[in-house]
């Protein structure tokens, strides 16, 4: 098959849709990789060390969708590659197609076939290609949070391991799924004193006994919560309720709880943030302060390290790639239920219901026979 991958032009996207390893795999698969000039420049990956690994570059984007078979990317396309997509053409990307009709109106007219990574979804309901983003959002999560405490950026000038003879920094985890495990075993591995807060008691009980002995695990009562609040000194916000906005489990009456300079990392800010007073930041401005307390809540954390995040992704994503690539879309949807699941829009149907319902759009079955 003959693959492309484009440089991503949404803004501040720094990530790349394949990495040198992955083209030298594919390659090696008899397959033909197109990479467009610089695509891998911003993650750490010259052009130089695509051509080493097989791949030809194309100088456009427009010669790069000309050429493919299948693109392989990051973000979802936007409006001037709109028209570069052809029919029958197989897209595999983030697409998000619930939160963007004009994308999705756009699809179904080109009569390419979308396959979304953040809808790929294995049997015990888990989604393989959304899972690396959340490790890195939930590790950066404490890296983040440790830098807003310093003095200087606005925090209680509080060290999260604390030294011999001084205490570490209290840290509380909103929400125990991959990103707050991940922001858990990163605080507990700086020596922070880590408590993690669910709802979910099966899930306390894995992290009880998977976590390391600095963390503690409390049931996300109203009133436990507001009980950790006097002393705590970071936050971190990473509950998930599938398909439905976050809640609101710090509101603004609580942040007087809280002493100055205590800082709330809110993670779940893509889906309306699990603080009362929190609004999407960006990297170049990540923090704003309400009421002494220091509020970040960048909406694309992973956009920070494109290097690890693109690593991440990729890591993820070659199986399905080698596959699509090796077995054409049909069959290896066919053969596998967890990527039949990533299609969306197919040559001018909508395959998926949730988004076909959204927009009031009518939903097909697709027959993969
Ligand atoms: N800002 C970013 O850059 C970024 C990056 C990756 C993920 N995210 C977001 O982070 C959030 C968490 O993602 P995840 O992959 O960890 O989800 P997840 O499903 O793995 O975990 C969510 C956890 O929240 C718990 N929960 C639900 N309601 C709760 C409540 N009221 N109190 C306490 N816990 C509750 C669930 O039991 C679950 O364990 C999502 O909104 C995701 O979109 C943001």
């Amino acid at each position: 098959m003959i693959i492309g991958v484009p440089k991503e032009i949404k803004n501040n996207e720094n990530r790349v849709g394949m990495t040198p390893s992955g083209v030298a795999e594919l390659v090696k698969r008899g397959h033909t990789v197109y990479i467009q000039h610089t695509a891998g420049e911003n993650s750490g990956f010259p052009d130089e060390a695509y051509i080493a690994a097989g791949a030809q570059i194309l100088p456009t984007m427009e010669e790069t969708y000309a050429a493919a078979q299948m693109i392989v990317k990051v973000k979802e396309p936007i409006a001037p590659e709109y028209k570069l997509i052809r029919k029958g053409q197989l897209l595999f990307t983030y697409f998000h197609f619930a939160s963007d009709k004009e994308l999705t109106l756009a699809m179904i007219e080109n009569g390419s076939v979308c396959l979304a990574y953040e809808t790929v979804e294995k049997a015990d309901h888990s989604l393989p290609l959304l899972i690396p983003m959340s490790e890195v959002a939930g590790r950066m999560a404490i890296q983040e949070g440790a830098r807003f405490l310093e003095k200087p950026q606005g925090g209680k000038g509080i060290l999260l391991g604390g030294v011999p003879g001084v205490k570490p920094a209290k840290v509380l985890i909103l929400g125990g799924g991959i990103v707050g495990s991940n922001a858990a075993q990163m605080a507990a591995g700086l020596g922070a004193d880590v408590t993690i807060a669910d709802i979910n008691l099966a899930r306390l009980r894995y992290l009880s006994e998977t976590l390391p002995k600095n963390v503690k695990t409390l049931y996300a009562s109203e009133l436990r919560l507001k009980k950790e609040l006097p002393d705590v000194d970071l936050v971190i916000g990473s509950v998930l309720i599938p398909g439905d906005k976050a809640p609101h489990l710090i509101t603004r009456s609580m942040l007087k709880m809280m002493q100055p300079g205590t800082v709330l990392v809110d993670v779940a800010i893509d889906q309306g943030g699990c603080f009362e007073t929190s609004h999407p930041t960006t990297h170049s401005e990540p923090t704003y302060v309400v009421d002494g307390i220091v509020h970040y809540a960048v909406a694309n954390i992973p956009g920070a390290v494109p290097y690890t995040s693109t690593l991440a992704l990729t890591n993820a994503t070659l199986p399905y790639v080698t596959a699509l690539a090796g077995k054409g879309w049909k069959q290896a949807c066919k053969e596998d239920p967890a990527l039949a699941l990533g299609l969306n829009v197919v040559e001018g149907k909508v395959v998926y219901k949730a988004i076909a319902e959204v927009f009031g759009l009518k939903y097909e079955q697709l027959n993969l026979e």
